[in-house]
């Protein structure tokens, strides 16, 4: 196994490695180490229908449904995140980490690329570490006490669903969660402190109203994307990522209009951050 760091503060592209539901454990301890330590690693070449990918999703965790868009033909617990050709908006467009939500949010989500358009379409990731470690002490000091308030109704990231929730929609899916959860939050394997908050999801802190949390939050969204923490990772059909919603956000670019992009999606049971 080969292992390419791809920037400063997160991501690292892994090769030499076959992807499949009975890798020896050894390997999956190796893989498992290196996404701790980069935050997001991504596979080139990997063969996996929908039963391979859920295999080699249960190695590393448990997957679990998403709430608002239904299953692949059979599989509960696979998305299609797609874009049509003649549809403006893509799945997920906004600077987030996954389903953030939810009391318990998934600790990790796996992507596999089946089709991709001929430019464009890249997915940005940023560290949530590196963003806490930057701030000054005071800032640190001020935040450590707060918790958030993260909706799935926020305008900018609800757009993004109305395209699949128009023909994938789950029967029976409440309109809205929220969950309450620490601005800084602990990574329960790693031990390093994240910042958690995204521009997709959080709407104020505990006890504020949305105008007097903006200005503070504006300036954390700002922040934990700043180009120092991040990496851009370009897909090939078969091309897979598996990142980390406890420490990392994610942006996939909307800059391919005309063209197809389809994408398996698997999250993985998370803990209640702390
Ligand atoms: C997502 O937010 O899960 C989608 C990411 C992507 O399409 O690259």
């Amino acid at each position: 196994m080969r292992v390419r760091q791809m920037a400063g503060a997160v991501g690292a592209e892994i090769d030499g490695v076959s992807l499949t539901a009975d890798m020896d454990a050894a390997q999956v301890a190796e893989i498992r180490a290196t996404w701790l330590a980069h935050g997001v690693v991504f596979f080139h070449g990997q063969d996996l229908p929908p039963a391979a990918l859920l295999g080699v999703a249960r190695r590393f965790g448990t997957p679990v449904e998403y709430p608002f868009v239904q299953g692949i033909d059979g599989f509960a617990e696979i998305i299609p995140v797609l874009k049509l050709p003649h549809e403006r908006v893509n799945f997920g467009g906004v600077w987030h980490t996954d389903t953030a939500y939810l009391d318990a949010p998934p600790m990790a989500t796996m992507l596999v690329a089946r089709e991709v358009p001929d430019a464009g379409g890249d997915t940005m990731f940023a560290s949530l570490s590196a963003a806490w470690a930057a701030l000054s002490p005071a800032m640190q000091a001020m935040l450590r006490p707060l918790r958030a308030a993260n909706s799935s109704a926020r305008a900018d990231v609800s757009k993004t669903r109305e395209d699949r929730l128009r023909d994938s929609a789950k029967p029976g899916a409440p309109t809205q969660y929220e969950a309450l959860h620490p601005v800084m939050r602990t990574h329960p394997e790693t031990g390093r402190p994240a910042l958690y908050v995204n521009a997709g999801h959080t709407a104020r802190f505990e006890g504020m109203t949305e105008a007097e949390s903006a200005p503070l939050l504006e300036f954390l969204f700002r922040h934990s994307t700043s180009p120092e923490f991040t990496c851009r990772f370009r897909w090939r059909p078969g091309s897979v990522a598996l990142w980390d919603n406890r420490c990392c956000l994610h942006y996939p670019l909307n800059d391919y209009h005309g063209q197809k992009r389809l994408m398996h999606r698997v999250t993985l049971a998370g803990d209640v951050p702390a």
